[in-house]
């Protein structure tokens, strides 16, 4: 099943999701609403409502996590599947690494909400290199293993922006001025 929006929200309460997630989870949605309109307008068969449930619950599996310290991205795709959301469970569990990839395969939602998570930091929306810089600091540690396998996540991002906006009628850097309208779209 995919969940409405109205659902999304229900089960962000239900999993005690912190409200600074939530607001981040919300324009992670706007920037994966304005891609997959986008796409659609080129003629890209793309599900709509996929993208939007995926977005607002990739980080569901986030205040758990919290508690027992394991992986927030594994622990939301149990989430998805507990609440019987086979079809959204994938993308909630790969919005960090994504596995399975194909450059030149179709469009998936997936790559769509892992590559607008990776353009929202906090709640705002910046550039691949902005958002890297803010991993490797909080994430890396100065760990060289953990930088290196944060680096070579961030490669296969460069990877499905060039395809994301291969299609696209605008590029990427325009992408926090042209995702501010949709906000009315989705929460409306
Ligand atoms: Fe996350």
């Amino acid at each position: 099943m995919i969940p409405t929006n109205e659902k999304c929200f229900r089960l962000m309460e239900k999993y005690q999701m912190l409200d600074n997630i939530k607001a981040h989870s919300l324009v992670v949605a706007n920037v994966a609403h304005l891609l997959a309109r986008s796409l659609l307008n080129v003629g890209i068969s793309i599900s709509l409502e996929k993208v939007i449930a995926g977005a607002l619950l990739h980080d569901i599996g986030k205040t758990p996590s919290l508690k027992s310290g394991n992986d927030h991205s594994e622990i939301g795709r149990q989430i998805c599947l507990d609440n019987n959301l086979e079809e959204i469970a994938d993308i909630v569990g790969e919005h960090v690494r994504l596995k399975n990839y194909d450059l030149n395969g179709g469009y998936s939602a997936k790559e769509i909400v892992f590559y607008s998570d990776k353009r929202v930091n906090h709640d705002g929306i910046v550039s691949l290199e902005d958002r890297l810089a803010y991993i490797l600091e909080r994430y890396g540690r100065n760990n060289l293993e953990r930088c290196r396998a944060i680096k070579t996540n961030f490669e296969r991002c460069r990877e499905v922006e060039k395809k994301l906006f291969g299609k696209l009628d605008f590029s990427a850097d325009r992408l926090a001025e042209l995702a501010g309208d949709e906000i009315v779209e989705i929460r409306g």
